[in-house]
């Protein structure tokens, strides 16, 4: 019997072995602005479905790293739901079509996988009888087991535009005990857990454009998908994907750390899967560099890291144990994903502080949920309704299920359908939102100007001036232009550098660029418009500024000498995060669990300038990815399936793939300076630095302002941390002064009032009023009297600041008078809040003119209290 690993290992050999050529997995995170994460194989080859780039080869294949997050709430309750899965597939780029990749699929599912050939089902389009006779002609499958479907089932699209196609799926046949009888066959009512897809041929040869129509692509293509997990179930003869030797061992670990037995209930079965298939797209999706957040792929994962805790915790798990299953995780994937190991210790880190703030977060929410109940309550309500018990899973993450349980125990009523309700509305937007994200065009116009004119040319690698044709124009609303030439020197933002500023002119036309963006390879100029006016088709000399562009070059090729720096100063789990370069600074966002210290901070800042000094001319060179990797590139990003890939070396010290523009030798920078460090997110800290010029700038500022002190503090600037030392020390001294002397004004002050102390009802009262005492000397002046007085009651107030009231009772006198009391008594006449201590407490008020009236009334109560 097959085992998952040497499923996956003979399916890429297989389709080696038919002149493939094996892609790595690409990240999680897709190259593309219309899809939050990578959801199927064919996801990083849609610029060549599409025909926008020329494939690097015309057969493909992969296994590759997919998360689908639509039906959550079913991951763990089904037998083949996960949010993480591995998809293997084979592509052709306009090479081979329908008949190979139906007889290939054939061969490797009864041949290699060795599937029993009358357990096999076939779908095809409705229309498609080239498939059908495919299937019969080419691989004798009968025809009563091909079942033809419709545009729901047997036709595959990325989303409602672009590439797209009818399709043709395999299907195992469980037997009439997963539901309906031996005349059953795919599509029947009741049959859903009997028939099980294992995979999905696509024709794409269909381009689905923003009105509905379709047309043909340039090419045919061939994309497959096939679930490994669902194919290794079906190999091993397990009626549930978890229980493959893929999942398995999760599925124990899990039990091991949460104390729970696989198959001791359905419940608990349920949780232990939820907690095996999140701990895996936990695991992946922080080794891609997602990061815990409230927004996007950073929301994706936390909804799925804290799904996971909840079900640990109905486990019975209050401890943090999560972290631990991404141990097991990288263990069983390891041999797959060779670059999980090294990883491993930062997605533990980052894991364990997310589920530690999110074990907060459930003891935080528990006492919202009382809140909640007190004021239903309060309000004279029996029952919560379903906007809050969603309100409370939605926003504060906290699970329905513990509401529920909370408000039985109060005997509060709630809703499951309504929060159901409140659920499915979220959901419903979410799809909506999901079709936008799905969606090829980000912006129409650059794909019909793309099917006019292709992509821009980009020069600006070796040149700051071009002559170029304008292609297209379009005016924004706030007058400006949007500008796009046949080619271009100016750089469009992207890799975190921004776009070049510069100008366009021709006789007729002066322009400002204000912004360069880049989508698609396609160049859009933002242009202010100087004077005249710009017409298409008419040739401008496009220059870019040489300043600003320097300012960003240097802060560019000084991120990576950060990069690099961070590593050997802190360790390689550092890796990057998010960046920023512009003209006046660098921003650089990076994997690490705790603050930087001083000295690491200085020494990171040292290594770069030492390098600086050593004025290493940079090295650009393009590169087979594999060359890449052998020379230890850093940052595998942009054109991952491209043969060819741009590496930026720095010899001796840094090697990253980039496309951005750096300075010719690393001497240019002159000089950089950390300006900041602090922390964005869990495990994420931001690094702000500034190079060249803006670097001497800053440190003239602050020696500037260092020169500025010094003179105020009447020294010289190499002795001022002497003198600010002398006069921090002097302030100290001088502060303890003023409390001893603050001690004997209260004392004499406190002997004052025995001048007119009042005997009420056997108690010496003293009053007094005063406009310059703080509360700390109206408390000192009540303990001095406290201390000789055993039958004392001292009432003072003082209007300094604010009017407030102190009063103090004799420790022997609190069984009879509090001070609390008489201090509320003075509170409400001037309209003020108070209370404390029997023997002393305090009250602020508002209304000065009642202050003796609040006296009296304290002296009527002492009186009256007798
Ligand atoms: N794109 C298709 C799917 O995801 C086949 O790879 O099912």
């Amino acid at each position: 019997m097959l085992t998952g690993n040497e499923i996956r290992q003979k399916f890429i050999e297989f389709f080696e072995s038919k002149a493939h050529k094996h892609f790595e997995s690409a990240s999680l995170i897709p190259d593309d602005p219309t899809l939050l994460l990578t959801v199927a194989g064919m996801v990083p080859f849609k610029p060549y479905f599409l025909g926008q780039k020329e494939a690097p080869c015309p057969r493909v294949t992969t296994y590759q790293k997919c998360i689908r997050t639509n039906d959550l709430e079913n991951v763990g309750r089904t037998a083949r739901h996960h949010t993480f899965f591995e998809m293997l597939g084979n592509f052709s780029f306009g090479d081979y079509f329908k008949r190979e990749a139906i007889v290939w699929s054939w061969e490797f599912v009864t041949e290699v996988l060795g599937l029993p050939k009358d357990k096999l089902w076939v779908t095809v389009f409705t229309t498609d009888d080239e498939a059908e006779k495919i299937w019969i002609e080419d691989c004798h499958f009968p025809k009563e087991r091909i079942v033809r479907m419709g545009e729901s089932e047997n036709w595959w699209a990325a989303g409602p535009t672009g590439s797209c196609g009818p399709c043709s799926e395999i299907h195992v046949d469980l037997g009439p005990e997963y539901g309906g009888d031996e005349n059953s066959k795919i599509g029947d009512e009741g049959t859903d857990n009997r028939y099980i897809e294992i995979w999905n041929l696509v024709f794409t040869e269909w381009n689905r454009m923003e009105d509905g129509h379709l047309e043909p692509l340039p090419k045919k293509n061939i994309d497959t998908g096939a679930g490994l997990e669902r194919i290794a179930a079906m190999v091993q003869g397990k009626s549930n994907n978890f229980e493959t030797d893929l999942l398995f061992p999760l599925v124990e670990e899990a039990g091991r750390l949460t104390n729970s037995k696989y198959h001791e209930s359905p419940e608990k079965d349920f949780s232990l899967k939820v907690i095996t298939d999140h701990s895996r797209a936990v695991t992946f999706l922080i080794h891609d560099g997602v990061i815990p957040s409230n927004e996007g792929r950073g929301y994706v994962l936390r909804r799925i890291l804290r799904r996971a805790v909840r079900h640990g915790r109905l486990l019975g798990q209050k401890e943090l144990f999560l972290y631990k299953m991404v141990k097991k995780v990288v263990d069983q994937f390891a041999i797959a994903y060779p670059d999980l190991t090294a990883n491993l210790e930062n997605i533990q880190k980052i894991v364990k502080i997310e589920e530690e703030k999110f074990s907060n977060t459930l003891d935080q929410g528990i006492q919202l949920v009382n809140e909640q109940i007190e004021m239903a309550l309060q309000a004279g309500k029996s029952s919560l309704d379903g906007e809050i018990t969603f309100k409370m899973y939605d926003t504060y993450g906290f699970p329905y299920e513990l509401t529920e349980e909370i408000c039985n125990e109060r005997g509060i009523a709630v809703s499951q359908e309504e929060f159901l309700a409140k659920m499915e509305e979220q959901k419903e937007k979410a799809r909506s939102a999901r079709a936008v994200i799905m969606e090829k065009g980000q912006d129409s116009f650059i794909e019909e100007f793309y099917d006019k004119h292709g992509v821009t040319e980009f020069t600006g690698y070796h040149s700051t001036e071009e002559k170029a044709k304008l292609l297209n124009i379009r005016q924004k609303e706030d007058g400006t232009l949007l500008l796009i030439f046949d080619k271009t020197p100016f750089y469009g933002e992207s890799g975190g550098q921004v776009g070049d500023h510069g100008s366009i002119s021709s006789e007729a036309f002066q322009g400002k660029v204000l912004d360069v963006k880049k989508q698609k390879e396609i160049f859009t100029h933002i242009v202010e418009v100087v004077s005249g006016e710009a017409e298409e088709g008419k040739e401008y000399t496009l220059t870019v500024d040489s300043k600003y562009r320097a300012a960003v070059s240097k802060n560019h090729t000084a991120t990576h000498l950060l990069h690099k720096a961070l590593r050997e100063v802190l360790g390689t789990h550092v890796q990057q995060a998010g960046s920023l370069v512009d003209s006046e600074k660098l921003r650089f966002d990076f994997s690490h669990y705790e603050a930087m210290t001083e000295e690491q901070i200085q020494e990171v800042e040292e290594r770069v300038n030492e390098k600086i000094s050593e004025a290493i001319a940079v090295e650009v060179s393009h590169k087979t990815m594999e060359e890449a990797k052998a020379c230890g590139a850093m940052m595998l990003f942009g054109d991952k399936y491209g043969d060819v890939v741009r590496v930026v070396h720095v010899p001796g010290f840094s090697t990253e793939l980039c496309g951005g523009i750096h300075v010719e030798n690393i001497g240019h920078i002159g000089l950089f300076k950390i300006v900041s460090e602090g922390g964005i997110a869990a495990g994420v800290r931001r690094i702000e630095a500034k190079t060249g010029y803006e670097a001497y700038r800053f440190v003239e500022e602050n020696i500037g302002m260092l020169k500025k002190t010094a003179k105020l503090l009447k020294t010289e600037d190499s002795l001022l941390l002497e003198k600010v030392e002398k006069v921090l020390q002097e302030e100290k001294e001088k502060a303890r002064e003023i409390t001893s002397l603050k001690d004997k004004i209260a004392k004499q002050e406190a002997e004052a009032l025995y001048t007119h102390a009042l005997e009420i009802a056997d108690v010496k009262v003293f009053m007094a009023k005063y406009e310059d005492k703080s509360m700390d000397d109206l408390r000192k002046m009540i303990d001095f009297v406290k201390d000789k007085e055993e039958n004392a009651i001292v009432v003072l107030t003082s209007t300094f600041e604010k009017l407030s009231f102190a009063v103090g009772v004799s420790k022997a006198l609190t069984g009879k008078y509090k001070a609390g009391n008489l201090v509320k008594i003075a509170a409400e006449i001037t309209g003020g809040k108070g209370g404390g201590k029997p023997d002393f407490a305090q009250a602020g008020g508002k209304d000065k003119s009642k202050i003796e009236e609040a006296m009296e009334a304290i002296k009527k109560a002492i009186k009256e209290n007798k």
